[in-house]
């Protein structure tokens, strides 16, 4: 049996642990804490202990402490390691860590269904106390925003995704400046008289990042994400797709904080084609309606990306709906450079010459790289198994992979950029 062992939870764990705390069997169907209390109490550095075997984490628990009391909020399990000691483990590690911090008395919270914890507790000396109940008011919407998020298919994302987007220097800067800084500092803010922004759009080129940074807003702000996929909208909803947009931002409304985006945002605020009548204008027409409601409330950021921002209806992008509409060019050498080492951390390779690979893929996307690098763990697996080559990837493997794989970008695609700039950009 592999080995596991225990260690404090870090913040880039949280992605995976947050995958054991939504497994319904191990907080049962009353969890007494929710996934974003879960979360703040991790990063606020309450003791919370994970369980690894090799770099995968098999278990977790997390606590709260309040003067010298402590309450478990949640005991995690990944299903192949339940009755196996790692529960009394995860236990006996926080325990530690309590004590150092001067608790003496700990206390934990299981739903009845729960399958998860009981046995570790009792294992560890834990005594059931009977004759309670559990009394709850629920006030405002910023209880039920776990319920809210988990029906709009929005989730928490992990921390640091913003410092990991290489390069794009020009971008990130001016991002950071208009959007994250205002938002992240509202008290500055409304002294100095700014308005933080509550929409964005960003336009560029397939695969240059746009989604990852919208990704990385919401990671940086530490608030969850919610992604609108039109299409799935449309199809999923009775209604349609102007129904289904109104209902989303009526639960979107609910949450205390959330950046929500919109990917190919052309589908629902496209030129209105069609004439007065059709469902494309509909549907554009209650996208108009929403912006302004969604606006009215503060903590929130609406990011809208598109590859065309030509076919957006002009009323779409006027003043007053969004307040920045900004460009996501064609990746940088550094970003390109970051993209690379990222796919060859993947595979060995000897010393490669990352300068030589960054400049022999120019006009190539995030995308096209990923390809590329496929192609060239593909060419070292081939070599290796059929020839007896070494299996480690080479510059020259990795230069004829990126020769043979077709750039994405072209002069003209970035000069069409360059005019949309121009015309449409508003920093
Ligand atoms: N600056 C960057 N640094 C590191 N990786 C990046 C960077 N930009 C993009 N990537 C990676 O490249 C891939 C494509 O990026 P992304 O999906 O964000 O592009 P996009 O502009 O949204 O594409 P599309 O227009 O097709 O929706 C992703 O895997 C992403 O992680
Ligand atoms: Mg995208």
């Amino acid at each position: 049996m592999a080995l596991w062992r225990t260690r404090d939870l870090h913040e880039d764990d949280l992605e995976s642990v947050i995958r054991l705390w939504d497994d319904p069997s191990t907080a049962g169907a009353a969890a007494a804490f929710g996934l974003l209390e879960l979360i703040s109490a991790a990063r606020d550095s309450q003791p919370a202990v994970v369980a690894v075997v090799g770099d995968q984490i098999v278990g977790s628990i997390v606590s709260m402490i309040d003067r010298d009391h402590a309450w478990v909020m949640r005991i995690s399990l990944a299903a192949d390691w339940r009755n196996k000691g790692v529960g009394s483990a995860l236990l006996e590690a926080l325990e530690r860590r309590l004590d150092d911090r001067g608790v003496h008395r700990i206390s934990c919270l299981l739903s009845s269904d729960a399958e998860v914890g009981a046995i570790a507790l009792e294992h560890r000396g834990f005594e059931v106390r009977t004759g309670m109940r559990l009394y709850e008011k629920v006030s405002g919407a910023g209880h039920s925003d776990l319920g809210v998020l988990s029906q709009l298919g929005g989730r928490m994302l992990r921390p640091g995704l913003w410092e990991s987007l290489g390069g794009m220097k020009a971008e990130k800067e001016l991002i950071e400046r208009r959007v994250i800084l205002p938002l992240a500092n509202t008290e500055v803010a409304d002294r100095l008289g700014v308005v933080p922004p509550a929409g964005i759009v960003l336009f560029g080129p397939p695969g240059t990042g746009k989604t990852s940074f919208a990704k990385g807003i919401a990671s940086r702000l530490g608030w969850p994400f919610v992604e609108l996929f039109p299409s799935r909208l449309g199809a999923s909803t009775p209604g349609g797709l102007a129904t289904a947009l109104r209902e989303s931002f009526e639960l979107i409304a609910e949450l205390d904080n959330v950046v929500v985006f919109i990917d190919e945002v052309e589908e629902i605020a496209s030129m209105r084609a069609g004439g007065a009548q059709s469902a494309a204008t509909g549907v554009t027409n209650e996208m108009l309606k929403l912006i302004p409601r969604f606006r009215e409330q503060e903590g929130r950021l609406l990011v809208c990306a598109t590859n065309s921002i030509r076919d957006l209806d002009s009323a779409f992008l006027r003043h007053g709906r969004f307040d920045y509409v900004l460009p996501v060019g064609p990746p940088d050498a550094e970003a390109r450079a970051a993209i690379w080492e990222r796919y060859l951390a993947t595979m060995p390779h000897d010393a490669v010459d990352l300068d030589a690979v960054v400049a022999a893929s120019d006009m190539f996307t995030p995308a096209d790289i990923e390809f590329a690098a496929r192609r060239t763990a593909q060419a070292v697996f081939e070599g290796a198994v059929l020839d007896d080559r070494p299996e480690v990837a080479t510059t020259e493997v990795i230069l004829r992979a990126i020769e043979r794989t077709r750039p994405t970008l072209s002069a003209r695609i970035c000069e069409c950029f360059d005019d949309d700039i121009t015309e449409f950009a508003r920093l």
